[in-house]
């Protein structure tokens, strides 16, 4: 009878360990890998939804060239010079602005130096921003939603007749 107990403890312990792992590892790809944290609490939410701004207004390039961007602090200064200015988020904002220094912002989406992508193109063919970032205008943290894969490109120029040769995205 108290070893069935005792077995049926560990038993119980054990499974408990292991979902704390898995939660634990979870947790850990979930904010390390998909969403760094950045130096300044800069919410895509606020600034979309409350404030109305589009897209272009901060990521003008990705209709022009491969690079979408981010906007330099100037743009943020141009609000911020006045807007909620005494408050410790905008004072950190303020600081990189008056030392002339741009903000070291964590990149969200990285292909490898060995992966060749365009914005411009595919802006052009008429594919959302959404479609691959996701509904970043709900993200106060803007997070990877898509997993970049190789399959998951080519998957898409096979259905739309985009060129698939190796060359097009490994050049
Ligand atoms: C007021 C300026 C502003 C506006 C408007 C804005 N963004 Fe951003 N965006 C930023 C800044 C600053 C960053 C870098 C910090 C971060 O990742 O949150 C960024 C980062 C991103 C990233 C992640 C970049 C990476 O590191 O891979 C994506 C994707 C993105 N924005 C998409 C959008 C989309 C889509 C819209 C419109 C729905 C939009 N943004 C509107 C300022 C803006
Ligand atoms: C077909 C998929 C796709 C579409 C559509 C798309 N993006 Fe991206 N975006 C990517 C990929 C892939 C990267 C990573 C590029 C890299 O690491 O070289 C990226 C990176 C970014 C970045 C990080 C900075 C940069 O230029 O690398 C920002 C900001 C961004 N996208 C904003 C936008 C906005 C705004 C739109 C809509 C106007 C948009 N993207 C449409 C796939 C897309
Ligand atoms: C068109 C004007 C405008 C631009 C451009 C703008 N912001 Fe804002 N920002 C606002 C407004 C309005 C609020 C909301 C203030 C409130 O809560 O009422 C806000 C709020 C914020 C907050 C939250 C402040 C807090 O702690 O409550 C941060 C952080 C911030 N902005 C950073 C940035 C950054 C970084 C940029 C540049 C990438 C930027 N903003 C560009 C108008 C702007
Ligand atoms: C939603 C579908 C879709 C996804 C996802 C997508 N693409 Fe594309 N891509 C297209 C289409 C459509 C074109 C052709 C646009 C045109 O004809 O100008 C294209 C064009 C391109 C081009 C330019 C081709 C040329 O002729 O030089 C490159 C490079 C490219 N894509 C790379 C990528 C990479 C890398 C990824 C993944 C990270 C990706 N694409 C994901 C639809 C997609
Ligand atoms: C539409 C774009 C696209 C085309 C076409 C394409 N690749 Fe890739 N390839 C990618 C992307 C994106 C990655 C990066 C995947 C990652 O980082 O997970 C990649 C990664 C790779 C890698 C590195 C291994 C890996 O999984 O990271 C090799 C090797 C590779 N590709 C070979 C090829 C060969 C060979 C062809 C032609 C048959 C080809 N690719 C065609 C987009 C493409």
């Amino acid at each position: 009878m108290v070893k069935k107990i005792i077995i049926s403890l560990l038993f119980t312990g054990l499974l408990f360990f292991g979902i704390l792992i898995v939660a634990g590892l979870g947790f850990l790809w979930y904010s390390t890998e998909a969403k760094p944290t950045q130096p300044i609490a800069y919410s895509h939410n606020i600034h979309i939804e409350k404030v109305g701004l589009e897209c272009d207004h901060c990521h003008q390039y990705a209709e022009q060239s491969p690079q979408a961007g981010v906007p330099a602090v100037e743009v943020c200064a141009e609000c911020h010079e006045d807007v909620a200015a005494d408050r410790p988020e905008i004072k950190k904002l303020m600081a990189y602005w008056n030392k002339k220094e741009p903000i070291p912002w964590n990149k969200v989406h990285n292909l490898g130096w060995h992966v060749y992508f365009t914005h411009k193109r595919h802006i052009k063919a008429n594919i959302d921003c959404s479609y691959c970032h996701g509904e970043v205008k709900a993200m106060s943290t803007v997070r990877k939603v898509r997993s970049l894969e190789m399959g998951w490109c080519v998957t898409c120029h096979r259905k739309n007749n985009a060129p698939t040769d190796c060359l097009t995205c490994h050049k």
